[in-house]
């Protein structure tokens, strides 16, 4: 028999909100969850007015301490089976606490807090509750992220020595948060966004797709953090220099000032056999490049084992479920993957199974503190002109 499908509930994502859209069509991707309840916006009315006009019939909520509340008191099937946040950076750390407390998994929007404090007590939280957690670093959820994290950690271009990944764009170059564009205002404001706008909102996904391509960590940093456009209090510029946990060094980077630049996104790692390049913007495409061989790029649907160059490859990832070669995967398709497989721990949790929320399928927590505390470690340095700052 069919499983009945998971419910979702939302928490922000009312009118003119940018990242709820592609989220709530991944939820539907598989018609094995959907969403089934709200609370769009800080203001109680709002949000009901707006939870009215949603697509769909959905049960609005007046904030997000009601729909917690009121939807844990429902029995297992009738409830919300996990909450995506997706409100601005510094309403993250509350809902996700209620919600744990409630024992209701979340799937939670980056960066993951606005201090590393609170993502410390998330951490905490996360492992005396054994609840999934996930953070929504979208780009992981690409097959070609995941197929170029084997060929990385299979040993194929030798040891690790120089990663450049960066995440470029250009949409803040000029007062964006002056002319009424929602998403520039909440992200310049240090209140709103934490200590950086441009290293947390997009460095923190630059250095994850370093960590889950090379599954090596950054363990010092020296960082400028800059701001070109005038009268702004946080960087729109963001570029550290690190040092790798297995003696390699990398650029992670990221500009929301560089004009002409959309969502490149992309990751460079030249090891000591081989080189391999991915950018986001042709998600279809991984380039893998050995000394005296002719450049390979294999595209997403082509990909077979033991082509006469790969050997075999993994089970699981030949087993992800993908449309035909020709046929693009992009943005929507790396949500859908997230979330399918939260879904697969949430559904575990929720029978007493074991799942692993081990960093393979998605970020989880401790991938979302890391980014938090690389970014305190990068502004820390920023204030002493660069200099080197270790973290863990
Ligand atoms: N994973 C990605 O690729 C990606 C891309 C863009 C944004 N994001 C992250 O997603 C989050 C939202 O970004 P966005 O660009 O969609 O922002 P947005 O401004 O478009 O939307 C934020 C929404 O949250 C609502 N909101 C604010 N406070 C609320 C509260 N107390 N209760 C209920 N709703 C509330 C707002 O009304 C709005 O609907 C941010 O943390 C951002 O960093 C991630």
């Amino acid at each position: 028999m069919a499983q009945r499908p998971l419910n979702v509930g939302l928490i922000g994502g009312g009118a003119g909100a940018f990242i709820v859209q592609p989220h709530q069509r991944a939820i539907f991707f598989d018609g094995t969850r959907r969403v089934t309840a709200a609370a769009l916006h800080p203001n109680p009315e709002i949000a009901m007015k707006e939870a009215e006009i949603w697509p769909y019939p959905i049960t609005g909520y007046t904030s997000y301490d009601e729909m917690i509340e009121q939807e844990a008191k429902k029995p297992l099937g009738e409830r919300i089976d996990y909450v995506l946040i997706v409100t601005p950076n510094h309403v993250h750390f509350d809902p996700a606490m209620k919600a744990i407390k409630a024992g209701i998994p979340v799937f939670c929007e980056k960066p993951l807090t606005v201090t590393l404090d609170e993502s410390d007590k998330l951490v905490q939280a996360v492992a005396a509750a054994k609840i999934p957690f996930c953070v929504s670093h979208t780009y992981l959820g690409h097959w070609t992220s995941r197929f170029a994290r084997f060929i990385v950690q299979s040993g194929l271009l030798g040891e690790v020595r120089w990663v450049d990944s960066y995440y470029i764009q250009g949409w803040l170059a000029d007062r964006a948060e002056d002319q009424g564009v929602m998403q520039a205002e909440w992200r310049v404001d240090p209140k709103q966004a934490g200590a950086s706008c441009c290293g947390g909102d997009i460095g923190t996904h630059a250095l994850m797709q370093l960590r889950y391509v090379t599954g090596l960590d950054v363990v010092s940093v020296q960082a400028h953090l800059e701001t070109f456009v005038e009268g702004r209090q946080l960087d729109d510029h963001f570029t550290t220099y690190c040092k790798l946990s297995n003696g390699g060094k990398a650029l992670v980077r990221a500009s929301q000032i560089s004009i002409g630049h959309k969502n490149d996104l992309g990751i460079e790692v030249n090891g000591t056999k081989g080189s391999l390049l991915w950018r986001q913007e042709f998600p279809e495409e991984v380039t893998i490049l050995l000394p005296g061989q002719p450049d390979r790029t294999y595209f997403r649907g082509s990909v077979g084992p033991n082509d006469g160059f790969l050997g075999d490859l993994p089970e699981q990832l030949m087993a992800e479920p993908t449309i035909p070669p020709g046929h693009p995967e992009a943005f929507h398709d790396a949500f859908a993957r997230l979330h399918r497989c939260f879904e697969q721990d949430v559904r575990a949790y929720q029978d007493g199974k074991p799942f692993d929320c081990d960093g393979s399928q998605y970020a989880n927590v401790e991938d979302g503190r890391m980014g938090i505390a690389f970014v305190a470690a990068a502004v820390a340095s920023s204030e002493q002109s660069g200099a080197w700052v270790d973290f863990k």
